[in-house]
């Protein structure tokens, strides 16, 4: 493990190795301690035991390593008997992203296949493959020998047997998010992923066959609905899913279109398949009413998730005021100058929407973050581009402003949305009092001082309410009738948890 700057990788680069000795100075002597580790490791354990070491190739880091020194590096790494080598990007310090949803698919690539010319050792490619045919594809054009996958295996165990088996279409594909594999990991909460909560929890939320088969109805294909309805109809479950929608994914086709944000698009095309898989008969187009749910149902779940806030703001009504909604979903026209209600998550991510072209490219990533791809500077660390934003931006909260404004909820990926932002020149404001919506734009309250924030539209994103609309509920709000059920938004309305609405689907669906 000689990467991410842990300490084989700080003996290496001079931004930490300040030692005058035979093991600092030159590259030659700064790799000295990790051939000698490999020399001792050989050594102990014989010729066929596999050596893989992970160097980094992009330190992505001041006084990180220049591509003739990873070269010499890696040499005598080989030359210590390494067997393979694989592919470390970025320091855990570095302020650019490496890992996030953000990182276009394989974008490190390109420095394997460069070191792979350098080595007659095997080389290995990592970050963000996370599907068969982008790793068959690096392989199959000579850029690595093989590839790595650290969270992809945490979405779904059997990626290698689904692949192996042509079910590409089945696997349940890691997005990139990091809410409960990194992010836990450095609360030290237990890791387990997203869009999978058997992982890592695989004995304790099992998912068995039902001891008597029942007829369900699961109201929502969101998020909630989805991992419910298909996780009870694999017990053995009659199940109906009513969506109101004319597709399935409730607020993830939201978070679909935004840029940056397109892999949320495979959870949706994995929970399609599943449906067709396990049988579930699926309803679209059809807004469940309590007369659709009378009788014939032994259970019957409310995952209707949740609406739009619409906060108490004078002139609401004024034709330059859109919810984050009409602009995600129902694609509205929004003018050049824009101030967002609403710092969260949603907030955030409609900056985004506003600002980026959908699928940039690795090449337009690059620029962006000043990645130098020839690692010809220290760390691969250029200029990040600059920029010319679509748009003139106001994000503002009323809560006062934090370190973390802009960032949204994700502890190891926020860092990286906020800089975007404010690389994109979006003025962040907390500690805001809306006063009104009119002609002349938003009119605030702010550091004591009243303006005018003249700007052609005002999107809200003010938190959300969940619909509950179908729920016999008794007066203290839980369901009064023991065949009903509620998750995910509409059970408890959080702006950004997707994850929270699948682990709760799904725990639901095991026991029912
Ligand atoms: C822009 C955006 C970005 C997001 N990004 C993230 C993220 O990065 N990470 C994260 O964890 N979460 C994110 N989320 C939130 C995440 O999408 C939700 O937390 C999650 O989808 C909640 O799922 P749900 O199933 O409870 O509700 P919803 O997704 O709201 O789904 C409810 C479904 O019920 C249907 N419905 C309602 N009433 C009826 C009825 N009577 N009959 C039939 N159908 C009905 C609706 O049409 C809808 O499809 C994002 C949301 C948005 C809007
Ligand atoms: C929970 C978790 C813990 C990790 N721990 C390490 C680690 O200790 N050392 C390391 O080199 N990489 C670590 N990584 C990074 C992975 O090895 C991998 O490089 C990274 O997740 C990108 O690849 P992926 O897109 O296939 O996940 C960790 C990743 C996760 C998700
Ligand atoms: S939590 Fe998100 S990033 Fe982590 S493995 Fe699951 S889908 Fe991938």
């Amino acid at each position: 493990m000689g990467s991410e700057g842990y300490l084989l990788n700080q003996f290496l680069c001079r931004r930490v190795n300040r030692r005058t000795d035979e093991w600092g100075g030159p590259i030659e002597n700064r790799v000295r301690l990790p051939a000698e580790i490999v020399k001792a490791v050989r050594a102990a354990t014989g010729g066929d035991f596999l050596v893989i070491y992970r160097l980094s190739l992009l330190d992505l880091v001041e006084g990180g390593n220049t591509w003739d020194e990873i070269v010499v590096a890696a040499k005598a790494l080989e030359a210590a008997g390494v067997n393979l080598l694989n592919t470390g990007i970025g320091w855990h310090e570095a302020r650019v992203p490496t890992i996030v949803t953000s990182v276009p698919r394989a974008a490190f690539r390109g420095v394997t296949a460069r070191i792979k010319r350098e080595l007659s050792i095997p080389v290995c490619a990592s970050n963000r493959i996370n599907t068969p045919e982008v790793a068959e594809e690096i392989v199959a054009s000579g850029d690595a020998d093989l590839v790595s996958m650290a969270r992809p295996l945490l979405a779904d165990p059997e990626f290698v047997t689904k692949a192996a088996a042509g079910r590409a279409d089945e696997i349940n594909t890691c997005i990139a998010c990091n809410q409960a594999c990194l992010d836990h990991a450095f609360v030290y909460k237990r890791c387990s992923c997203l869009v999978n909560p058997r992982a890592c929890h695989e004995t304790e939320l099992v998912i068995a066959p039902a001891r008597t088969p029942r007829k369900i109805a699961v109201v929502g294909a969101g998020m909630a609905g989805l991992a419910a309805a298909t996780t009870a109809a694999e017990r053995g479950h009659r199940v109906t899913l009513f969506e109101a929608d004319t597709a399935i994914g409730g607020q993830f086709r939201m978070a679909a279109a935004v840029p940056g944000k397109e892999e949320f698009r495979e959870t949706i095309r994995y929970f399609e398949t599943r449906l067709a898989r396990t049988g579930v008969e699926v309803r679209l187009g059809a807004k469940a009413t309590a007369r659709d749910l009378e009788g014939g149902f032994d259970a019957i779940v409310i995952a209707t998730g949740v609406v739009p806030r619409r906060p108490r703001i004078e002139g609401l009504d004024h034709p330059k005021v859109l919810l984050y909604t009409d602009v995600l979903r129902e694609r509205r026209p929004v003018g050049r100058r824009v101030a967002v209600i609403g710092a969260g998550g949603i907030g955030v991510d409609v900056c985004a929407f506003l600002l980026h072209d959908p699928n940039e490219t690795t090449e337009h990533f690059e620029k962006a973050w000043g990645i130098d791809p020839a690692v010809s500077r220290e760390g691969g660390l250029g200029e990040p581009a600059p920029r010319t934003p679509r748009r003139e931006i106001w994000l503002l909260q009323r809560k006062p402003a934090t370190r973390s404004m802009g960032a949204g909820p994700g502890k190891t990926s926020g860092w990286a949305h906020r800089l975007d932002l404010a690389r994109e020149g979006v003025r962040m404001l907390g500690g805001v009092e809306y006063l009104r919506v009119d002609d002349a734009g938003l009119r605030i309250r702010y550091d004591d001082e009243t303006q005018t924030i003249p700007v052609d539209s005002v999107i809200v994103c003010a938190g959300q309410e969940s619909v509950r609309d179908l729920l016999p509920a008794g007066a203290d709000g839980t369901p009064s009738d023991p065949r009903y059920h509620v998750i995910g938004g509409a059970d408890v309305a959080v702006e950004l948890d997707a994850k929270r609405a699948i682990r709760q689907g799904t725990l639901l669906a095991a026991r029912l």
